[in-house]
């Protein structure tokens, strides 16, 4: 290709992919499939690749996520970035109008009402039209730059429409449509990889991964309400005017905002705004009510983390009330029994619930919980609904408190009170490992799509495998045959030899996934895949000491302690053994040695020391930041990890502070080296 036609067909890619970012997120109306997308960026940036002339900084090409990062560089707010104070009546609303009134006697005061959008603050940053910087709010003085995980949120414009002001610093926050969301936990979920509780904390976890091109996959959005500094340009005196001017250069504005002329037409607009948030396709958690003329702000001032002249109001939670049917008991794959409440199936937000989870004994106890109670439930983004409180003026008669079991429902051994992680209440486990009920735990933790990934190995054959002690452990799973399958009730020939020759795959899966499947406490799939690449083969890690799993990045104490333990216990020991003997595959197939060892919270990352340190010479501070795995570089450039910074710094402290990396004195330096 010549360069004018690879110019020719850059420039058509790129439109075509513009036009179907605003297609998909402004429109809501994707005309191409996820899979023709993502092959037209590919042709794009490889097109980049062998044409470097052809990237431009508004490239659609950042969408797909830049290289991994050490960590943030940080931010500071040159306008800090601040909170809202909450209220949750329409009484405090009124309070918060008249106090507004109260500071202009004479004037009509006129307001907006816009979505509070339940996602995370962000500051995004154009110098003449294109997308430089994004940052956290943070302590809202300084945040993370997360500039490389914004380029990834595809209705985020990388570059404005012409006529924007030479800097545009506006404020907004980043969520995940709860349709990505749902389809995300859908995602996770077969993958055996921990879900998310909510689409905020989704999101969170999304902007904070150091890895863009994970960002990329969560397909979050960006909507706008606010200004940052602005250079160059008078913008407009009134909230209801700025929206629409932002939307005027591209950027995602609130789908839906009211004005009102007094207090009771804000109240009239919250109200209306409860009923149209329904139907947003995103979590909103209240209304935000904003002074319109924006010259009165300034008079109104901030408190210390709040403007006086916006308030949030926050919609309770939606509720249901339902009939408690019964409470029974679950045995999960290490013994833990939790109490499960049997409801009489109601609707609430979007779905109907017939099971909540009671926690625990305590819990159970504390919101006197009965059986045959009207029970209130709340579905608060959260995923699994949970019971908030007892309809106590409807209870009939006086039913008995509920007796937790003091023997496993399963296995009838004796159940044992252990602290939980939190050392906040208490969990019953059952200390049988035979239980049944654990084994079939085991069993089907081991069969999942995201451990072995065995075809035909779900709850029914499990609890059939189980029941008819064909099988007690995941290696006996490897001594079936044709025949005792055939044994099985209602077992055809054709499943039953699909499901050996799913055995028969997993036996050269990867080493994680066998690790991930021995259902190792603290050990998720992410841990599993850390030791794999850590270490060359099973039989390394199964010697291994806490000590020497500590050196693995990603592994902390806890960690360390259940491998260890678990490699130790006896009767695992024996299971490796047969898990061998069945030919399992041991070997680490993506083992790095260079990766293998992280030694010291600095591994791998370059500090710069500058200016004169209140009680340690240069030496000393060089000493410490290499013991703990560090190197000390001479100059500041973008991949230093941080400076530390004595008095009389000079030229470093400014070059850290342009290229926004953390800057640190000689107290936090020996705080983050861990020294005691
Ligand atoms: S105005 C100085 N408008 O809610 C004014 N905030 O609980 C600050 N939020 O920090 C924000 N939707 O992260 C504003 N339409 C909206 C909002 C909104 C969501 C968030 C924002 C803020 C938090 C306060």
């Amino acid at each position: 290709m010549t360069s004018a036609e690879a110019s020719k067909r850059h420039a058509q890619l790129a439109e075509d992919i513009r036009r179907h970012d605003h297609a998909y997120y402004i429109l809501a109306k994707p005309t191409i499939s996820d899979g023709e997308y993502d092959r037209r960026l590919r042709e794009l940036i490889d097109l980049e690749t062998a044409h470097p002339e052809l990237v431009t900084p508004d490239s659609p090409s950042r969408r797909v996520g830049g290289a991994p990062m050490d960590g943030f560089a940080r931010v500071m707010h040159r306008i800090p970035m601040m909170s809202l104070e909450n209220t949750y009546s329409a009484d405090e609303v009124r309070e918060f109008a008249a106090r507004v009134q109260k500071a202009f006697p004479e004037t009509a005061l006129s307001w907006t009402i816009e979505p509070k959008i339940d996602g995370i603050a962000v500051s995004l940053r154009y110098e003449r039209g294109v997308f430089v910087q994004g940052a956290t709010r943070g302590d809202g003085a300084h945040g993370d730059d997360i500039t490389a995980n914004l380029d990834t949120v595809r209705n985020l414009p990388l570059k404005l429409a012409p006529g924007v002001p030479e800097v545009l610093e506006v404020r907004g926050e980043v969520y995940m449509p709860n349709a990505a969301f749902r389809k995300m936990n859908e995602e996770r979920a077969a993958a055996g990889e921990e879900l998310f509780v909510n689409p905020r904390n989704a999101t969170a976890g999304s902007l904070k991964q150091l890895d863009p091109k994970v960002t990329a996959t969560r397909r979050l959005a960006v909507v706008v309400y606010g200004l940052g500094e602005v250079v160059g340009a008078e913008p407009p005196p009134v909230q209801s005017g700025l929206l629409p001017w932002l939307e005027s250069f591209g950027l995602p504005v609130p789908e839906r905002v009211w004005t009102a002329g007094s207090t009771d037409e804000i109240l009239e607009s919250i109200d209306a705004l409860d009923t149209a948030r329904r139907g947003f396709g995103y979590d909103t958690d209240g209304a935000v009510v904003k002074l319109d003329p924006i010259a009165l702000r300034a008079q109104l001032g901030v408190t210390s983390k709040a403007p006086r002249w916006a308030v949030a109001y926050k919609y309770a939670p939606e509720q249901a009330e339902t009939r408690l049917r019964s409470i029974t008991i679950q045995v999960g794959r290490t013994g833990a029994l939790t109490p499960v409440a049997e409801l009489e199936p109601v609707f609430v937000s979007g779905s109907t619930v017939s099971r909540a989870t009671l926690h625990n004994e305590d819990e159970i106890r504390r919101k006197d919980i009965r059986v045959g109670d009207s029970v209130v439930i709340e579905k608060a983004g959260e995923v699994i609904p949970a019971v908030v409180r007892v309809a106590l003026e409807k209870r009939v008669g006086s039913p008995k408190e509920f007796e937790f079991p003091k023997h496993c429902p399963e296995c009838q051994t004796p159940v044992a009170k252990e602290s939980t992680a939190d050392g906040e209440g208490v969990v019953w486990r059952c200390p049988n490992s035979d239980c049944p009920a654990q084994i079939r735990g085991r069993l089907e933790h081991w069969c999942a799509r995201g451990a072995m990934d065995i075809e035909g190995g779900g709850e029914a054959l499990v609890a059939q495998l189980v029941g008819a002690g064909l099988v007690r452990d995941v290696a006996g799973l490897y001594d079936l045959t044709l025949d005792k399958l055939l044994g099985l009730q209602r077992m055809g020939e054709k499943s039953a030899q699909n499901f050996l020759d799913g055995l028969a795959a997993s036996q050269s899966r990867e080493l994680w996934r066998l690790l991930f499947g021995l259902g190792i406490l603290h050990v998720g799939a992410g841990v599993a895949k850390a030791l794999a690449r850590a270490f060359p083969s099973l039989d390394e890690i199964a010697d291994s000491t806490v000590e020497r799993l500590l050196l693995v990045s990603d592994i902390g104490e806890v960690i360390a302690r259940s491998v260890e333990g678990w490699f130790h216990d006896p009767v695992n020991r024996k299971l490796v053994k047969q898990l061998r003997a069945a030919r399992l595959n041991f070997a680490s197939t993506t083992y790095r040695a260079e990766d293998a060892v992280a030694s010291g919270p600095f591994a791998g990352k370059t500090l710069v020391l500058t200016g004169t340190l209140p009680t340690m010479s240069r030496e000393e501070a060089a000493a410490l930041i290499e013991r703990a795995g560090g190197k000390v570089g001479s100059s500041v450039s973008k991949k230093t990890h941080c400076v530390v910074a004595g008095s009389d710094a000079g030229s470093k402290l400014e070059k850290a502070r342009t290229l926004g990396i953390a800057v640190i004195d000689e107290a936090e330096l020996v705080r983050l080296t861990g020294v005691p």
